[in-house]
Parts: C-alpha cells; structure tokens; sequence
C-alpha cells in the first residue's frame, strides 16, 4: 500500500460533521442489541435497548454499556446496584423496538423470569449476563456503567444484529468459497440446474404438486427454482428459502449423499434445538437421524409428513429425491411438496417414482459429461 491515493472515502470530515453523519459513522460498527434492566430503590422494574454494550475484561470479568442521560429512565438506572444484559435473539425486534419506546410500564405484557437478584430476565433470548455496578464515568450526554459479571446464560438462539441504522442477522461468512465439503458436487451444479428445470416442468403436469429444486448453499438447503401446480402449495414461493436439514425432505435427501463436514454444523444446531421444542413428537436424536439419511441412502427417497410449509400457514407434505454428480455427491434435490390434506407423500407412490425416475436420468446425464 502507499498510503497515497487508495483511500476509499472523500475528504475527511474534520469537525465539521453534524449529529446524523456522525449517527451513520458509528451505525457501520455492527453490534448486537441487548435489553438493560434494573431495579429502581422501590422495587420497579425498568428496562431500555441498547446496542452501547461491550465486553471490558474476562478476568476479572467485567462489561459495559451506556445510558442517554436524557433516558426516561435514567434516574433509576443512575443509582441502580445491579444491572441485567438481555442479548436479544434473532426473532425479538419487536421487543427490541418495545424497549426503546417509553412507556410507564414496559413489561406489562413482556415474558420474564427472575434472575438471581430478583431483576428481569426477559424470555427467549439469546444470552443473560447479570452484573453488580462497580464503576459509572461521565461520557457526554451519556453515563458509562461498568458491571461485574456474577451469572450469566446461554440459549442456542441466533442474535439479533444492528447496523446502519437497521436490524440484520448474523450468517457466517461464505469467505467467497463452495460450501465446505461439497466441492466435489459444484462443478456438476450448472448442468444439472438445466436438466433438472427442465424435467420439473414437465414433471409439475404429469404429478400437478409444486416442485422445488434446493440446492447445498453456506446456509443450508436453498430453493433455487420453482415450479408451481395448478394449485400452488402456498401464494409465495421465494427462492432463496433456507430449509432445515433434519425436519425437511430436501435437507434430508441432500444430507444423505453430502459427507459429514457439509452437514455436521447444521445437524449439531436443529438437533439442539429439536431438544428444546415441546411438540408431541419424540425430539430426533443423532442416532434416529443416521438412521433416517441410512434409509435416503438405500431408497434414494427422503419425505417428511406432514409438517409446516414457509410461514407456518400450510402443512404440507414432501416427497424429495437427489440428484447426484458423477462422484455419488447430491448436487440439488428434486422435491414434490402438497398440502397434507391432499398429498400423500409416499415414498414409494406414483409422485414419488416420477421423481426418482427424472433425477435417477439427471445423474446419469451428469455421469456422461
Ligand atoms: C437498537 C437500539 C439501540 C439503542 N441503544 C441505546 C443505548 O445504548 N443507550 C441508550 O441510552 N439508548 C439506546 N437506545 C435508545 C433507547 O432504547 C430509547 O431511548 C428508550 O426509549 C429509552 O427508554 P426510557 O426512555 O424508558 O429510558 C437504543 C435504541 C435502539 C432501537
């Protein structure tokens, strides 16, 4: 670099910025958001978002966060003892736009749990750290506490994210690569999106359910393409939807032919979070999954009955095959998807043979390039 002219940015605003570029400057450090709560000295609850927190120190472990002096409830926060961070998970903005509204009562209404001093820890987040005040530093128009962390929590949730003035969510960097441990199956992708658009056109006549190619993306199983029915299985169909690996047909048919470090991170997570759920089923443990993909595996078939589609609105039902590259690898999964009502998703019914039938002449076109 020769420091001379590269730079990407205009000429630098030396003190002649105003409040809003200043605001836009600092919206491009990303942070997480957190809910601050506290007691104030008759017992009421008080609670406000922030993004200001940040970790000071692990030993001893210290963290902290700022307050607008002009906060509503900043008198309460300014002699408070205690402080609890809520980090927010990925689903609460609402409840992150909530907290940073004023209102007399804020938790009316909010999900919460005591912590270990009795202050609120708001439900379903991402993480908890409850701390004592040991130091509290002017700072412009804001108050800087400093807090010793005595307990902290964890969940699996994903956290809600803040940049540029916006809520994001938090994905890991592709680094610009294939999604690890699929290599072997990317250089076959582009013919075999071709073959396969073209057998679901005709496949959506002869079987009339919507038809979906997923590809493995760096976030999972990802519609690429879709072919609606007569009926559509629901009035969006988005491209781009990421589906689980372990509760949907595609993400099964894909993992069954993928190897372990494709799949692993993503199984590790739903299995987690499948553990968590209280629905009526038997939560799927890692050895019902091997025996699952081991069935994929020996049928070429992987269906999944019924669940939720999309938004949650439809149940449907899904009947999804594998496309495979020269190397046995899945390159895209072929999925039938119905609602419940009238799709039976039979693994070895007419739906399901015209698939295996269009993805077995697939990968046997991709062995011949
Ligand atoms: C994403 C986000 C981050 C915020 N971060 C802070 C912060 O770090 N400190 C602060 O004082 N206010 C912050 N605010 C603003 C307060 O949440 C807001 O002023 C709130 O009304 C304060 O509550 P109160 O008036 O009941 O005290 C943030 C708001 C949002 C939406």
């Amino acid at each position: 670099m020769t420091g001379s002219t590269s730079l990407d940015h205009e000429r630098p605003a030396i003190r002649t910025f105003d409040k809003r570029q200043l605001r836009d400057v600092l919206g491009s450090f990303v942070t997480g958001v957190t809910v601050v709560t506290a007691l104030d000295a008759q017992g009421q609850m008080h609670g406000l978002t922030a993004n200001s927190f940040s970790s000071v120190s692990l030993d001893p472990p210290l963290v902290l966060w700022s307050q607008a002096t002009s906060a509503g409830s900043h008198s309460a926060f300014k002699d408070a003892e205690r402080f609890t961070i809520n980090i927010l998970a990925e689903h609460q903005f609402d409840l992150a736009n909530h907290f940073a509204t004023r209102s007399p009562d804020k938790f009316s209404g909010v999900d919460y749990d005591l912590g270990v001093d009795g202050l609120p820890l708001l439900r379903d987040c991402s993480a908890w750290l409850e701390c004592k005040v040991v130091s509290r530093f002017p700072g412009g128009d804001h108050v800087i506490f400093v807090g010793s962390v005595d307990c902290i929590r964890q969940s699996s949730r994903r956290p809600l994210v803040f940049g540029g003035g916006q809520y994001l969510v938090a994905d890991p960097h592709d680094l610009g690569l294939a999604p690890v441990g699929t290599e072997g199956a990317m250089k076959s992708q582009p013919h075999a999106v071709r073959l396969a658009s073209r057998a679901m056109l005709r496949l959506a006549r002869t079987v009339d359910q919507t038809l979906a190619l997923v590809a493995w993306g760096n976030h999972g199983p990802t519609v690429i393409a879709w072919q609606a029915a007569t009926t559509p299985v629901a009035a969006d169909l988005p491209l781009g939807l990421v589906l689980p690996v372990t509760s949907s047909a595609s993400g099964l048919a894909l993992a069954a032919f993928l190897p372990p470090e494709a799949v692993d991170r993503f199984v590790t997570a739903e299995l987690r979070d499948n553990g968590r759920q209280a629905s009526g089923e038997p939560p799927l443990t890692a050895e019902s999954l091997a025996s699952v993909l081991e069935s994929v595996r020996a049928s070429h078939v992987a269906t999944r009955r019924p669940g939720p589609f999309y938004d949650d609105r439809v149940l449907a039902n899904a009947i999804s095959v594998p496309i495979l590259s020269p190397n046995g690898l899945a390159v895209l999964a072929l999925t039938a998807i119905g609602p419940a009502e009238h799709f039976d998703a039979a693994a070895d019914g007419p739906c399901a043979e015209a698939l295996k039938a269009a993805a077995h002449e697939i990968s046997a076109a991709l062995r011949e390039t």
